[in-house]
């Protein structure tokens, strides 16, 4: 049985040195199926390589310190204002202002295009692992200077979307990339999403994903913090964020996201206090 897995300080040496071993620690299923070619844009598990400005918003956060891009980040994370950026609270809940950056400005953190930006302030949400484990999994960084990054438009309940999609720099099944991957991932709903997890789901914070029979598409380790969205009027709406699910892309174990419309009034209070 793979563990649930909601631990991803992926720092440096693990992404580098652990290989094999963070595929197991992942617990992507060593024997997948290729998800059928034409049910989604698959393959993040199951997707592609996002395309420069495809997601403006999405952003990665990493340790402060030196050294590339790639080896510092551990957790995705959207920008909702020009200086503030929402991410996973199990992602920064033991951290230090001071120990983190944002990277933005690519798809892909090897590029000269990527700019880092320190982080002043840290609000992790008030009520995060309550009432169960990884309830309101969001957390607000606030950045040094304003990105120049159009912010993303903040969600409505995703339960009209059939077909959501989320991106990131995690786990693919054989490793990290350097360029971020996208995947589309059909919405499970909340009864689906408890009988998937007896007890470890809370309906209101939370939202699931993934192809439920035949698994194959799905966000993975490293990619917590980082955004799933659905198709809006002007483009795409942030609904949630990446958290947590029993190993990545199984048929069975849908990915967990924070579910954004339940904390959205809760995100405006900090952005006004930040004011
Ligand atoms: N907990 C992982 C992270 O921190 C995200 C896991 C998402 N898992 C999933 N099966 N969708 O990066």
């Amino acid at each position: 049985m793979d563990r649930k897995q909601h631990l991803v300080r992926l720092g440096a040496g693990v992404v580098a040195g652990l290989g094999a071993a963070a595929i197991a620690w992942t617990g992507v299923a060593a024997n997948a199926e290729e998800p059928a070619a034409d049910d989604f844009e698959a393959k993040v598990v199951g997707g592609q390589p996002a395309a420069e400005g495809q997601y403006p918003w999405l952003v990665a956060v990493g340790d402060a310190g030196s050294g590339d891009p790639y080896e510092r980040r551990f957790c995705g994370g959207s920008v909702i204002a020009e200086d503030v950026v929402l991410t996973a609270a199990h992602c920064v809940d033991e951290a230090d202002p001071d120990d983190l950056v944002v990277f933005s400005g690519s798809v892909d953190l090897e590029s000269d295009d990527i700019v880092e930006t320190a982080v002043t302030d840290l609000h992790i949400a008030h009520d995060y692992d309550e009432p169960v484990e990884l309830a309101n999994d969001w957390a607000l960084l606030r950045l040094d200077d304003a990105l120049d990054v159009e912010p993303v438009e903040m969600g409505t309940d995703p339960e009209e979307f059939d077909v959501l999609e989320t991106a990131g720099w995690g786990e693919t099944g054989t490793g990290f990339p350097t360029v971020a991957r996208w995947v589309e991932v059909p919405f499970v709903s909340d009864d689906d999403c408890e009988a998937a997890y007896p007890g470890e789901v809370d309906p209101q914070t939370m939202l699931c994903a993934g192809d439920l029979e035949n698994g194959g598409v799905d966000s993975c380790g490293g990619d917590s913090g980082g955004p799933i969205m659905a198709p809006g009027d002007d483009g795409l709406i942030l609904v949630g964020i990446v958290s947590w699910g029993y190993g990545c892309a199984q048929p069975g174990n849908p990915g967990v996201y924070a579910e954004l419309a339940d904390f959205n009034g809760a995100i405006d209070d900090v952005l006004e206090d930040w004011d």
